[in-house]
């Protein structure tokens, strides 16, 4: 069996598949609540998140033994919500709350970036403009609000290696992980010298790298008492979310591409070179598989719009009680659109302070067109990175949906409709967490490359056509407009 472990924004799962990508047993546990002193501030307890993988792991390897299953862990794999500043002291205690991937409160440090390395440079150092997400500005903050705590700092890692760390007692990080902190140079798969000098952040604090099969450390005697694994346990790297999640949907080929919904919404494209955005709308990093690239859009706030309405106004009912009136209000919600910032945004518009809106609202407009809006405005934001990528000259030739809006039939003929394409859904909608396995099991030789275990392991389970793309075509325009005017106001 292999294990994958997804240490999320809402909880960290844990899953065991075998070599022909069946999941044998799965096991969830709730993190506590974000905490955001201020609008825009969120942070999370790293120690929490170890809490809930301990649950995690221990509550899945029960589960398989219910089951049956009596096969030995063969290896681990992790991934976890990206960018997240876990700060360290010398003997690896957590000196602050970690700022998390949608903390919003960096962008003065965002400004100092680039005015300090200059954009063009910045770009060519580390393939990605200073975004308020990425790790090293959250870094920055730190140096200069909480000087007392920063003169302690002794490691940074993501959120996944701080449960890597408790597992093994190791310092890893993987190359995708990596590309999401500002300090990686991304062409050249390595930590960036003249990023760490020019900023003042000591290499010495970055953990050692690693490929994400690459086997970088093994389950430690505390690690086992702690969740019943067996100490010696190989562990391999792993990837961020998103690079985890295409891994375990195969997308591996240039032209192969994912549309995730989770709380935020990515589309992701593999790619055989680093494919550079000049104006930096894309996030361009290492790919999870050696050698190979990656290219995604992200919007800050999408199943976090469902989400969102659901706590505010629909508390007492279920995802699907709440969308089922949904299914029939017409394509383009008789004109009513969601634009999707709770959280800024970052592609296309790279802006912190963009903020979501209702707008087209009638006396005729019903709660069922809400919800609709709000699914059609998640996807439009989404479709804003399919028109970069035809920009940019980016391949789409398959199309694979992941999340949230993989599960929801309404939702995912919708992202049919807005895309103008075919999608296909796959068996195992299982998100990080299976990719996780698959780079575990890669790293162990269970198969003879990542390839290979997509291969082996990912199965389309559906395919959708589009029936309403004309209509959606001129939803999206009309949506096109709202970020200009919204930015007006
Ligand atoms: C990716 C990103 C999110 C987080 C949380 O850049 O910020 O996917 O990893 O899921």
């Amino acid at each position: 069996m292999l294990l994958g472990i997804d240490v999320g924004t809402g909880g960290t799962r844990a899953i065991l598949i075998d070599r022909a990508g069946v999941v044998l047993a799965s096991h969830s546990a709730e993190h506590a609540p974000i905490r955001s002193d201020h609008i825009g501030w969120a942070e999370q307890d790293p120690e929490d998140w170890w809490r809930a993988a301990q649950e995690a792991i221990a509550g899945v390897l029960r589960a398989a033994t219910t089951a049956g299953h009596t096969a030995a862990v063969r290896a681990v794999g992790l991934t976890g919500q990206m960018h997240g500043c876990v700060m360290l002291d010398a003997s690896g205690e957590v000196l602050r709350p970690a700022l998390i991937w949608c903390d919003q409160r960096t962008q003065p440090q965002c400004d100092w970036l680039t005015s300090t390395i200059g954009y063009e440079r910045l770009i060519e150092l580390t393939a990605n403009p200073a975004l308020p997400n990425f790790t090293l500005t959250k870094l920055l903050w730190v140096r200069e609000h909480q000087p007392e705590i920063f003169a302690r700092i002794a490691h940074v890692l993501c959120p996944k290696d701080f449960v890597r760390l408790r597992l093994t007692g190791e310092y890893a990080m993987d190359l995708q992980e990596a590309s999401g902190t500002l300090l990686l140079d991304v062409v050249h798969r390595r930590w960036s010298t003249e990023m760490a000098e020019r900023t003042g952040i000591p290499l010495g604090w970055l953990p050692r790298l690693f490929e994400g099969p690459e086997i970088c450390a093994r389950i430690s005697q505390t690690g086992a008492a702690a969740t019943g694994l067996q100490a010696g346990t190989p562990v391999a790297a792993g990837a961020g979310d998103q690079g985890a999640g295409a891994i375990g949907m195969g997308i591996l080929t240039p032209g192969s591409v994912s549309a995730t919904i989770g709380t935020s919404g990515v589309v992701f494209a593999a790619t055989a070179q680093p494919t550079l955005d000049p104006k930096g709308r894309l996030h361009t990093f290492c790919h999870a598989a050696p050698g190979i690239w990656h290219v995604m859009g992200v919007t800050n706030g999408a199943g976090l719009s469902l989400r969102y309405l659901r706590d505010t106004f629909f508390a007492s009912r279920s995802y699907d009680e709440m969308t089922a009136p949904a299914a029939s209000i017409p394509p383009g919600s008789d004109g009513l659109l969601w634009a999707p910032y709770l959280f800024g945004e970052r592609t296309p518009h790279l802006d912190p302070n963009a903020r979501a809106a209702f707008v087209g609202i009638t006396a005729s407009t019903t709660a069922a067109h809400y919800v609709r809006a709000v699914l059609e405005g998640v996807a439009f934001s989404l479709q804003d990175t399919f028109t970069l990528f035809a920009e940019l000259g980016i391949p789409v030739e398959s199309l694979r949906l992941g999340g949230g809006g993989a599960r929801s039939p309404l939702w995912r003929q919708i992202q049919a409709d807005v895309y103008g394409s075919a999608v296909q859904i796959l068996e195992a909608e299982e998100g990080g967490a299976f990719g996780a396995a698959l780079l575990a099991g890669a790293g162990v030789g269970a198969w003879p490359s990542v390839a290979a275990a997509c291969q082996a392991a990912v199965r389309p389970a559906q395919t959708i056509q589009p029936l309403h793309a004309a209509a959606m075509a001129q939803a999206y325009a009309r949506y096109r407009k709202l970020y200009p005017a919204l930015r007006q106001v």
